[in-house]
């Protein structure tokens, strides 16, 4: 027995994983603690023989809410100093997060994180790198109220909102009232429901489209499900639907002191399972998100893949491997308006 991995206990819904995890169990000798492999509902994959699935679509969504949404994700009126928006670290005109290993709020003072990409965030089951967060609405709040963040207050953004002529008619116009806490929040978490990235070559390929994937990426692809990086990295969003511990083979990071980000989940349950366990992240556009991990501390993908097959599978990987691996990543990129999004220049916000 090597060590245990901490799982979210979720209802099983997948066969495929439930095979793989049996070979996990025989191949890795990893114990599944308490109670079992655990999946979100609804990460189900549309081929039982495939752990990965197509792009969850966004649904329909009010078109109204939506480009609210919109405005409000890039206006500094959500923070204190007028200074910083959603955007300025979750960049929608490349990979939805910026180049920055961990971000800078207020006060010069640096984040315990790397910012996760915003595309595709309402296909993730929890949010965070701890997974703190079960609802986008739930999330923002914090973001808005964070005093590293926005720094806001509830009385002062409503004041705000309220006596700005366009968001206060607006908000009159869509919810029927002045606008009060949760019509924010469903604005805010409504745009974000709206950023998928459609049109990956993989999601082309999944689609029937046999020739959209080179050989290479194919072979990359073959690996991800045999090296078992897929018992992780699963369903529509390739990630972001259990928690597991970074370093299984290798042990936890250690926390440093003035940073207790590297902990991962053990900061908010006090459980020693927990340290090191961090929610598993989507790997959907992953190619255009470096800096890589919760604290960025990797730039490129190529050293990402080695350090996971070393850490979470205990493998070293052949230069070809990674490459295959890397080619087989990149073809996770998507769409936003009709873009292929692309990678960040290195970004700063302060
Ligand atoms: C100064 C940088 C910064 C700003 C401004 C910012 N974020 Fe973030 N955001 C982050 C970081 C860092 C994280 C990771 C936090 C964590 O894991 O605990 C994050 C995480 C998130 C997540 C979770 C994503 C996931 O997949 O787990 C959402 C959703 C989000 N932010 C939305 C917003 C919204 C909405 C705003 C504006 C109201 C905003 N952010 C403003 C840096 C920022
Ligand atoms: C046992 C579970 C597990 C396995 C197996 C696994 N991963 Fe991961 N992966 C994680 C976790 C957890 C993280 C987040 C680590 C952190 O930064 O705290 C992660 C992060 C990553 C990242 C960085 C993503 C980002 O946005 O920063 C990449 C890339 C990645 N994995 C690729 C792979 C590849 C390729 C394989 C197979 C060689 C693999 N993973 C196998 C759990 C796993």
């Amino acid at each position: 027995m090597i060590t245990t991995i901490n799982q979210l206990r979720f209802k099983m819904r997948n066969s495929w994983f439930a095979r793989f995890s049996i070979l996990c169990l025989v191949a890795f000798g990893i114990s599944l603690a308490g109670g079992g492999v655990g999946m979100y509902a609804g990460a189900t994959s549309a081929n039982p023989r495939e752990p990965l699935a197509p792009l969850h679509s966004a649904g329909v969504l009010d078109p109204s809410k939506v480009s609210l949404g919109s405005a409000l994700f890039s206006d500094p009126i959500l923070s204190s100093k007028n200074k910083l928006s959603c955007v300025s670290c979750h960049d929608l005109s490349t990979g939805g997060t910026i180049n920055m290993t961990r971000t800078v709020g207020y006060n010069g003072r640096m984040h315990r994180f790397n910012a996760p990409t915003i595309f595709n965030v309402g296909n993730n089951y929890r949010l965070g790198w701890r997974g703190d967060f079960t609802s986008l609405e739930d999330q923002n709040e914090r973001v808005l109220l964070d005093e590293n963040l926005m720094a806001a207050t509830w009385p002062m953004l409503l004041a705000r909102l309220r006596a700005n002529q366009v968001y206060s008619s607006a908000f009159q116009r869509i919810y029927g009232h002045q606008v009060e806490r949760g019509d924010l929040l469903d604005a805010l978490a409504t745009f974000q429901r709206s950023l998928t990235t459609p049109n990956s070559a993989f999601d082309k390929y999944l689609g029937g489209e046999t020739h959209a994937l080179t050989t290479n990426e194919l072979n990359g692809y073959r690996l991800f499900k045999d090296f078992g990086c897929a018992s992780c990295h699963q369903g529509s969003n390739i990630g972001g639907n259990m928690f597991q511990k970074f370093g299984i083979f290798s042990g936890p990071p250690a926390a440093n002191a003035e940073n207790d980000g590297d902990l991962g989940r053990f900061t908010l349950t006090g459980k020693e399972a927990d340290k090191g366990v961090f929610r598993v992240p989507s790997l959907r556009n992953v190619a255009v998100t470096a800096p890589y991990f919760h604290d960025g501390r990797v730039s490129t993908l190529a050293e990402a893949v080695s350090i996971m097959a070393r850490s979470q599978l205990g493998r070293t990987l052949t230069p070809n491997d990674t490459e295959s691996l890397v080619a087989f990543l990149n073809t996770l990129t998507g769409e936003y308006n009709g873009q292929k999004l692309k990678a960040a220049p290195t970004a700063s916000h302060n």
